[in-house]
């Protein structure tokens, strides 16, 4: 019996030694030390023994018991200290990693051009208005004297949304808006910045969606003049203090006259270069005086009011300005090109 526990031992403890997981650790003990386990298997044995016998196997058996337990003990031990030397190390921190820097945004250009263009009209005391992008038929090209069918409406390729229903081509709808909404009552000066839409094919010039900046001034007295005046005064603090306007006679159905506006080329101060196409100009807006027909309907007696309006692109400009050779630029939020504004 001595014998038989002393092998137990050994194979025990040889067995324990190898024990590779908290798992396998636990069946062994199960194995050798439960109670239907191979020590107790072997202490069943000691009613057949004499009385002599019995204390000294039972001293051998705890002695073989304690010896078991101790490596079970130790191997537990250094299974939770693996345990926990593993998680640390899983979760290591570097501390003196350098921290991840928040990206610093900047003003999209379009959205810079147009706070500085209304900045320079709000220093000469317009107001900014705005109207909705879905517009009806009436205020998008009737209230500007295009009556249905009238040939100048081709010059709008149109999104319908229903007969009646369009997507604005134009910010000129709001012109009438705002003199409906005014009642008559004069001077009237906004400007409308905002979105327009149109059903063209997107090339390097020419986007479904853009935008433009309108211009409307209606009072007593208000003359051709006065409108090259106020664009003067407008390019000049817009592309610098030697910048000219040259204006050409045009036609809008809703001005009359009608003149598209040129600035000398701010690159090459009017000589001739690339960006102004060796001409030295640069045509930037349609404007004119507003057209009677469109002064009724707006609610404005035109043998007693006059005024002006004005319409510019504003990809066009920031185009111009920034030398920006790709109208999709602006809506492919590439950062390395949106980047390259932040501190303009
Ligand atoms: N609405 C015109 C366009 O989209 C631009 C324009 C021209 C607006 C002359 C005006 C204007 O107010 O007087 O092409």
């Amino acid at each position: 019996m001595k014998e038989k526990l002393e092998a137990l031992k050994i194979e025990a403890l040889a067995k324990l030694q190898d024990v590779s997981n908290p798992q396998e650790l636990n069946d062994l003990r199960v194995k050798y030390l439960g109670k239907k386990g191979e020590l107790t298997e072997v202490l069943r044995g000691m009613g057949g023994l004499s009385a002599e016998e019995r204390p000294i196997i039972g001293q051998v058996a705890n002695l073989v018991r304690s010896a078991i337990e101790e490596i079970v003990e130790a191997k537990q031990e250094a299974f939770v200290q693996q345990e926990t030397l593993n998680r640390l190390q899983a979760e290591k921190v570097d501390v003196t990693l350098p921290g991840r820097r928040l990206a610093q945004g900047g003003i999209h250009p379009l959205s810079r051009v147009v706070q500085e263009i209304e900045d320079i009209f709000i220093g000469m005391g317009y107001r900014v208005a705005e109207g909705p992008e879905v517009e009806t038929d009436y205020y998008n090209f009737e209230a500007l004297n295009l009556p249905k069918n009238h040939p100048a409406r081709d010059m709008q390729d149109s999104f319908y949304l229903t007969d009646d229903l369009l997507m604005r081509t134009q910010t000129s709808p709001v012109q009438v808006r705002t003199m409906q909404a005014m009642k008559g009552e004069a001077p009237v000066k906004i400007i409308c910045p905002g979105k327009v839409f149109r059903r063209d094919d997107d090339d390097a010039t020419h986007s479904f969606q853009f935008h433009q900046i309108e211009g409307l001034v209606i009072g007593r007295d208000i003359r051709m003049s006065d409108l090259k005046g106020t664009l003067q005064q407008f390019v000049q603090e817009m592309f610098g203090a030697n910048t000219d306007i040259r204006l050409r006679p045009s036609f809008f159905p809703f001005t009359e006259p009608s003149v598209e506006v040129d600035v000398s080329c701010f690159k090459c101060g009017g000589n001739g270069c690339r960006l102004c196409k060796q001409t030295g100009w640069l045509e930037i807006l349609g404007a004119g005086m507003v057209h009677p027909n469109v002064l009724e309907m707006g609610g404005y007696d035109p043998a007693e009011y006059s005024g002006f309006a004005f319409g510019m692109g504003v990809e066009r400009i920031a185009m111009l300005k920034y030398g920006i050779d790709d109208i999709r630029h602006f809506y492919s939020n590439d950062m390395s090109f949106v980047k390259q504004f932040r501190g303009v």
